[in-house]
């Protein structure tokens, strides 16, 4: 039996990010390229990593796609949400999910991963759609997975 297309393209990411995810650099570079190779593969309408920061707030980190959002609360939106319940959220219409912030008119779904090390949220991976229903559960699986693999956040020197 054949995989899905979309199977198919998460192992061959997954594999991409191993290679790509260099110890030389900082955490930071390394998210940046794991957004890019995210974008490179799906072309969603935006993906990117928020991070918590000193004020307990979730901040823009890299992402592509528009201009969005900066700073989002705990509890706030979806992200927010995926922080404060420490888990993944599929949302496959956000216009229904009671304070969804919409940094863009054109998005639809969305699914958020939290990004855990130590036993804490040091923030999320986010990734929108314009289309309804986009994200699934093999869409959790595998981007679980991936972040996973990203390195553990450290100051940044640069
Ligand atoms: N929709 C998100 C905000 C971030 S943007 O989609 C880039 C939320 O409700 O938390």
């Amino acid at each position: 039996m054949t995989e899905s297309p979309k199977i198919e393209q998460y192992k061959q990411l997954i594999v991409q990010v191993q290679a790509l995810i260099d110890p030389e650099c900082s955490w930071l570079a390394n998210y940046a390229n794991v957004i890019a190779a995210i974008q490179s593969t799906f072309h969603h309408w935006w993906c990117g990593f928020y991070f918590v920061n000193q004020r307990q707030e979730l901040e823009l980190g890299p992402f592509q796609g528009p201009v969005a959002c900066t700073l989002i609360g705990f509890n706030q939106g979806v992200c927010g949400s995926s922080w404060a319940r420490k888990e993944t959220i599929l949302v496959p219409d956000v216009h229904q999910f009671e304070g969804h912030i919409a940094c863009s008119s054109e998005s639809n779904s969305e699914i958020v991963v939290p990004v855990i090390q130590n036993n804490h949220v040091i923030g999320v991976l986010d990734i929108d759609s314009v289309n309804f229903g986009e994200f699934d559960e093999i869409d959790q699986h595998y981007l679980e997975l991936i972040v996973e693999l990203l390195p553990e956040m450290h100051p940044v020197h640069v």
